[in-house]
């Protein structure tokens, strides 16, 4: 018996293979329910007493050598790629996880709110879908004010007092309606206007509204809060106030950074001055703080509002509004990391 068993450790020892099915079977012959090993195991009861430990230790031995040759067989099985499971390939690379990236328009917000949140300005919202008063009767627009047509607007034809809000300054009316000053907020969200869409202009876009009523709110505190903000997102500091006009700001103002004229594209996309605008500004007309419940004699207040894809577009060197929307994976992974 015990030379049997001998036999077997032989035939075992000189296995070779890289062939998943012969592994197999040689698995099947020796440690199959049917194999070499239960059998002599089997045989155990009809060996002499005296014959039983070494019996015993050549069974183990012969366990012993099958499987540590499976385990060296299927070893080189997997390193010579020839297994045809992906799951017994223990040289796979792991399989990742793909992160997501944050859009850029959400990026830029999250910045410019981190911005003012630091100084004491809370974040408020309101409806995408407004109505005329908020968007532009209250904002010193009365209805036939020429200057409504600076802003293509989406009107609903039935109900024409409903409508897209052409920008976040509605949202201004809105907050000095429910709450009395000190009022510090900024509103960011969409806005929409019915322009035709280019690599410039879109009928979507976002802005950040900016309010700040109080008693002795003067221009300076203005000019003030604008250099901050520039200095805090574009790291410039050099910037210069034009005379413009808004219906709801008097005195109003648009605001310019110099950007430098370093590079080609410094040149491009300031126009060869070296100027670049970035949002628009003034002190709150009183009209609008009255529309508002807010005493206009004892209060005043400044307002500015900041395209979002603008700034983006300036940050990144963008250069078509219509990426931003379009949700191109190749586009968006780019801010992978820029959270
Ligand atoms: N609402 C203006 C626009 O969409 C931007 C703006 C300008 C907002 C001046 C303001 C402001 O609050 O004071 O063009």
């Amino acid at each position: 018996m015990i030379s049997e068993i001998e036999k077997r450790i032989k035939e075992a020892s000189s296995f070779k293979s890289k062939d998943p099915k012969e592994i197999e079977k040689f698995r099947l012959k020796f440690l199959g329910k049917k194999g070499h090993i239960s059998y002599f195991f089997s045989e155990f009861k009809k060996v002499k007493e005296s014959d039983k430990k070494s019996y015993g230790l050549a069974i183990n031995e012969l366990k012993k050598i099958t499987i540590a040759k499976l385990e060296e067989s299927k070893i080189k099985e997997i390193s010579n790629g020839k297994t045809n499971s992906k799951f017994e390939d223990l040289t796979r690379p792991v399989s990742t996880f793909e992160l997501g990236s944050r859009h850029p328009i959400s990026i830029i917000r999250d910045k410019i709110i981190d911005i003012f949140y630091k100084i004491g300005f809370n974040i408020s919202e309101g409806p995408e879908i407004e109505d005329d008063w908020h968007n532009f009767t209250a904002l010193n627009l009365p209805e036939h004010h020429p200057a409504r047509d600076m802003q293509d607007t989406f009107f609903i034809q039935s109900s024409p007092d409903i409508l897209l809000r052409t920008h976040t300054s509605s949202v201004q009316v809105r907050y000095m309606e429910k709450n009395i000053p000190p009022i510090r907020t900024i509103s960011p969200g969409r806005v929409y206007r019915n322009e035709a869409i280019s690599s410039r202009s879109h009928c979507i876009f976002h802005q950040v509204e900016g309010l700040y009523i109080d008693d002795q709110v003067s221009f300076s505190s203005l000019k003030q809060i604008i250099l901050y903000f520039t200095k805090a997102l574009f790291g410039k500091s050099k910037i210069r106030f034009r005379p413009s006009y808004f219906p709801f700001t008097e005195p109003s103002a648009e605001v310019d950074i110099f950007w430098g004229l370093e590079s080609e594209t410094d040149y491009r996309i300031t126009k060869g001055t070296g100027w670049l605008e970035i949002m628009g500004c003034g002190m709150v007309d009183p009209n609008v703080l009255s529309n508002c419940n807010i005493d206009p004699e004892k209060f005043s207040g400044y307002a500015f509002g900041i395209g979002i894809e603008r700034i983006a577009m300036l940050l990144y060197q963008i250069d078509d509004i219509r990426l931003f929307f379009e949700n191109d994976i190749r586009f968006l992974e780019q801010f992978k990391g820029k959270l």
